[in-house]
């Protein structure tokens, strides 16, 4: 198998469900076109956005019941793949060979997940823990359309040294900028980060005064991390607050990403648009910052950029993209 294959074997997210309506749409994934398209069961499905025909994009085409609809010819395409009726042959019965180019696909998190290959198992989609827990309610946040690589973002939502200056006066201040010693083990599908702390002004959205903050990461997959505030006994009694955060990264293009959070949180109350407001405005802060840095892909060489302790989530997120012999969004 060669970096390439490994990619397109991983679940990637690429577009919130209910986008996938009675139009197919277009997104793309790992540099790949794909028409996403939903059946009259609701099944999403995610093909090469190309006719094997004469190579129309399948997404300016129409959904007729369980059939996708090419815009040049008019062939129809089932379900499976298989074109079904050419019209300007009714009479003829397309072989094996007039078969559209098919993905994995489906859905979780709100997101419509898609892996570049057939009959991938859901079973390796990363599991949001925070997802099942009956106390916390969910709500997506997004799309945001960043350009820079998947792996430049998933290495900034680890970073904490930056919060006193990107987020002063929010998640970090200048006043407290040191990091205390942290610890970072690998896991089977990534690297879990522990006893991160940070004193933190306005750390949620229903925070009222600056606390002590401390995080758990995790890196789930090479482009998906999640990172769960550990509440502190105080916060807990006063306010029954506690959350986790998905962060969930389509690779458009080698430097260019598309990214949603999921929010779960101990919050029924609020509307989505106050918790979003707040995810918002912490991502606006960190965006011209991830769309400035060069390369926009991360590099994988450890003499390529300089490290110190408090970046050994960092490091170690790399070593985990080397191993897993990722070549897309990296040099
Ligand atoms: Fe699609 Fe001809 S190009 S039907
Ligand atoms: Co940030």
């Amino acid at each position: 198998m060669d970096s390439a294959d490994k990619e397109n074997t991983l679940w990637h997210p690429v577009a919130l469900a209910h986008e996938v309506a009675q139009a197919p749409l277009a997104v793309r994934l790992l540099d790949q076109a794909v028409v996403l398209w939903r059946d009259t069961a609701q099944q999403v499905h995610a093909w090469a956005d190309q006719c094997p025909h004469r190579g129309a994009q399948l997404s300016l085409g129409r959904v007729c019941g369980d059939r996708l609809e090419c815009p040049y010819h008019g062939w129809q395409f089932g379900s499976i793949g298989q074109c079904v009726h050419v019209p300007a042959l009714p009479q003829f019965v397309p072989p094996a060979t007039h078969t559209a180019r098919t993905f994995s696909a489906c859905e979780r998190y709100g997101l419509v997940w898609v892996a570049l290959q057939a009959d991938a198992d859901e079973m390796h989609i990363p599991a949001f823990a925070a997802e099942t827990d009956v106390q916390l309610r969910t709500v997506n946040c997004g799309p945001y359309d960043v350009a820079t690589s998947a792996p430049r973002i998933v290495e900034n939502f680890l970073d904490m040294a930056h919060f006193g200056f990107v987020h002063d006066g929010w998640l970090g201040m200048r006043e407290a900028t040191a990091i205390d010693d942290y610890t970072v083990e690998a896991t089977p599908n990534g690297l879990r980060a522990t006893q991160c702390k940070a004193w933190q002004p306005q750390s949620n959205v229903h925070s009222t005064a600056p606390a002590q903050v401390e995080y758990t990461y995790e890196v789930l997959a090479p482009y998906t991390a999640v990172l769960t505030k550990v509440p502190d006994a105080a916060s807990v009694a006063v306010q029954g607050f506690r959350e986790s955060i998905g962060l969930f990264i389509c690779p458009v293009t080698p430097e260019s990403s598309r990214v949603w959070f999921r929010l779960a949180m101990a919050d029924f109350d609020s509307p989505d648009k106050k918790l979003q407001d707040f995810q918002h405005t912490i991502f606006m802060q960190d965006k011209p910052v991830l769309e400035s840095q060069r390369p926009r892909r991360l590099p994988l060489d450890v003499r390529a950029e300089v490290h110190t302790a408090a970046d050994r989530a960092s490091s170690a997120y790399r070593r985990f993209l080397k191993q897993q012999n990722i070549i897309f969004g990296v040099c």
